[in-house]
């Protein structure tokens, strides 16, 4: 091994043990939150908030229940369900009409974040399913793509996550029109912070971290807030980091303050999925050194 190399895996040793590398916490200080993340198929903001399809509408509109005040428990069995094209909903909606032949369900992610009064860090763990199914994007084995709001800025975010986002009309979507249609959210305004942030990991070489936004459209472009998007993976696990300023500053970008509820959801692409392909999370919150007692999808990021 000639010495660049070794100095490369070195760095990545102190990467993995965490803590060595300058501005990260240290992780293994940092509280762990374990999310399913789940096949949604074309399980569409339409879909789930149509009564006939999904009878927890009322609930979720009139009571204010979130997603994951059901669903976190059953996650990986809706999954399971979907990526298999079985029927589900009140309507018994296949919601994969074409699926993968063994593709996983679902999988366990460890999701941690700490800030240091300048910038938030998040960190994803988890071991990869079993590779399956066509290579759509042949670059990128993995993505990680995280979105939040501007402290319910996003109408329903708290109640709807991701699925704000995810419509019919998307391209690999049921209704889809064409193949460009992507991400958006209905009454977009990026002035008064009605969209969603997103950042980006891609794995695949020479590939560049993304800082964009989710507003009438996604667009992949325009944030200054991202410093790092990094990914590992060692044996069979894929360890992903973000760093992120706090004050973000771009077009697209929301800042993080404390005393704020943020709404957030993940989408990890595995396996060189693409579009719609991919496992998400339901919709999460966190908040800056908050305490926010008995809502179980929130996520207190305190000062390391
Ligand atoms: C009040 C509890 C409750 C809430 C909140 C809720 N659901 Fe459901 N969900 C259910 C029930 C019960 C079913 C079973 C089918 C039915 O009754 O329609 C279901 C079914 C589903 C299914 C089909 C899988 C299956 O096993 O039938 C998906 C996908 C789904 N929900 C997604 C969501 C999403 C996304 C949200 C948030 C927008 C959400 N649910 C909010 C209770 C809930």
């Amino acid at each position: 091994m000639n010495k660049i190399a070794m100095a490369v895996m070195g760095a990545v040793g102190a990467m993995i043990a965490g803590g060595a590398v300058a501005g990260a916490p240290d992780w293994s200080k940092v509280p762990v939150r374990k999310i399913k993340v789940f096949y949604p198929g074309q399980s569409s903001f339409e879909w789930v908030m149509n009564k006939p399809d999904h009878s927890a509408v009322p609930d979720i509109v009139d009571k204010k229940r979130p997603c994951a005040k059901c669903h976190e428990g059953d996650a990986n069995e809706i999954g399971e369900k979907i990526v298999a094209g079985k029927p589900v909903g009140s309507s018994k909606s296949v919601l994969e009409p074409k699926p993968i032949a063994g593709k996983a369900g679902w999988m366990p992610v460890s999701f941690q974040a700490a800030h240091d009064g300048e910038k938030a860090y998040f960190r994803f763990e988890w071991n990869p399913p079993q590779i399956a199914g066509p290579q759509m994007d042949k670059k990128n084995e993995v993505k990680v793509t995280m979105l939040f709001d501007g402290g319910s800025t996003v109408e329903g975010a708290e109640l709807n996550g991701c699925w704000s986002t995810c419509h019919d009309d998307l391209r690999s979507m049921k209704n889809a029109k064409d193949d460009k249609t992507t991400k958006h959210i209905k009454g977009a305004d990026l002035a008064s912070g009605k969209f969603y942030d997103l950042i980006q990991y891609r794995s695949g070489k020479g590939e560049k971290p993304v800082d964009g936004y989710v507003a009438d459209q996604r667009v992949m472009e325009g944030g200054k807030g991202l410093v790092k998007a990094e990914g590992v993976k060692e044996g069979n696990k894929w360890v992903v980091t973000f760093e992120r300023t706090l004050a973000g500053g771009g077009k697209g970008d929301h800042a993080l303050v404390a005393d704020k509820i943020y709404n957030f959801g993940f989408a990890v692409h595995e396996s060189f999925a693409e579009a719609r392909y991919h496992y998400v999370s339901l919709g999460y919150q966190f908040g800056l050194d908050k305490t926010v007692e008995g809502v179980k999808n929130y996520y207190n990021i305190t000062k390391q």
